[in-house]
């Protein structure tokens, strides 16, 4: 068998991922590996059993190669993946696309010029029982959705001595809490329920205004190991915390809240939909049941089960109920969506997985929060 061999730029904490991922699909291979520098491409791809180390440019000239995954700090998404398209590869991008809605533009016109396969990593859709959600609502089963509430908790950056790239807008973006989680917040809202955000109120909260930066690199999440010594004090203008007020197209309205320093909440997304016929409750850190919400009758509790859920949520299950999927399941489906595409030499025209379009409207509607916030009104997207 002809395997597709795939390029994957970034081995700190999502990098590692998707090789994972990759290596759940039998039709690609991870042939290549590239990191900042050679030195450090050839350490990693060594100690990830990956044959060809390369620097970015090196990558890219790689024939075999067909198709990039970009898993870089989000400053480098936008030069990496125009720069991927254009030398005729494939590309899956970390979520943000881009630092900002100019570039994200481009990056779409690009790939649709090209006709190449275009992805962004919003994995968390492919949680079945979000599937579920989705086609539910799809069929009719939700029925109009009257409100949405969602959040997106996280203790990562809990303390002042908790320190990471995200944190300076140079290799961030203008916002972090609702850029790095509420991008996948608003994203799996919109694909749930089918609406989509009108206007925006937001209201930011840095609550660390200074934290103390390590003086010498640590990888995302591990800095809890380090020592007061190892640390200068730095000013911080991007939010711990976010509130948003939504208004959605079909004249309801929906609220989230975003929060880094949330003691005890590791990765938790939760969401209600509630609609005219049922009420939808679902928890990432729980993501094989979901909660049914009746008024005239029992509250309903569905476990993710290939033979309990809509076909087009089975397509996105391997194993059977109680044996439970997680977090790196969700890029293997994700993934193997994409991969048919690759296969086929092209991007379908309606996409099943998350494409740069998709990208680009979650910065927009993150630089419309930006701009509420800074505001303090509501602001149209
Ligand atoms: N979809 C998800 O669930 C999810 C989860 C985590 C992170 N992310 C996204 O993934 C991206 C990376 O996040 P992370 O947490 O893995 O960050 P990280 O800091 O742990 O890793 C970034 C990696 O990129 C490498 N790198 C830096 N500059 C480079 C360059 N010029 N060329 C090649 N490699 C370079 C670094 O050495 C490091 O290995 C971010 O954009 C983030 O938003 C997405």
């Amino acid at each position: 068998m002809n395997k597709i061999k795939v390029g994957v730029v970034g081995t700190g904490f999502i990098g590692p991922a998707h090789v994972e991922a990759l290596r759940r699909l039998p039709n690609v291979e991870v042939a290549a590996l590239c990191e900042v520098n050679i030195d450090l491409a050839r350490q990693k791809a060594e100690q990830m059993g990956i044959e060809r180390p390369y620097t970015f440019e090196d990558l890219l000239k790689q024939e075999d190669i067909s198709c990039i995954h970009i898993c870089t700090p989000n400053f480098l998404h936008y030069s990496q993946s125009k720069a991927a398209l254009e030398a005729g590869k494939h590309v899956v991008c970390e979520k943000p696309l881009a630092k900002d809605l100019h570039e994200a533009k481009e990056l779409v016109s690009l790939a649709a010029k090209s006709g190449l396969v275009n992805a962004v990593h919003f994995n968390l859709r492919y949680y079945p029982l979000a599937r579920q959600m989705k086609t539910m609502r799809e069929k009719g089963e939700l029925g109009e959705v009257y409100s949405v509430i969602g959040s997106y908790l996280q203790d990562w950056l809990f303390y002042d001595t908790d320190y990471n790239w995200r944190l300076e807008p140079d290799k961030s973006g203008n916002s972090r809490a609702i850029a790095d989680i509420g991008s996948h917040l608003m994203d799996i809202l919109e694909y749930i329920t089918g609406l989509k955000t009108v206007a925006v109120m937001a209201d930011f909260n840095t609550i660390h205004k200074t934290r103390k930066k390590p003086l010498k690199p640590v990888e995302t999440y591990s800095g809890k190991m380090l020592r007061p010594e190892d640390y200068a004090d730095v000013p911080i203008n991007t939010e711990d915390h976010a509130n948003v007020l939504l208004r959605f197209d079909n004249g309801n309205r929906g609220v989230i809240t975003v929060s880094q320093v949330s003691a005890g909440r590791k990765n938790q997304m939760k969401l209600e939909i509630a609609g005219s016929k049922k009420t939808f409750a679902w928890n990432s850190e729980a993501p094989n049941e979901m909660w049914i919400g009746n008024r005239d009758g029992y509250n309903e509790s569905l476990m993710r089960d290939p033979s309990l859920v809509h076909a087009e949520a089975r397509s996105v299950i391997s194993f059977p109920g109680g044996h439970n999927e997680g977090f790196p399941d969700t890029s293997k489906q994700m993934f193997r969506e994409v991969y048919a595409a690759v296969e086929a030499g092209r991007q379908p025209e309606k996409p099943t997985y998350p494409t740069f379009a998709d990208g680009y409207r979650e910065l927009l509607i993150c630089e419309r929060i930006l701009e509420s916030n800074r505001r303090q009104g509501w602001v149209e997207v």
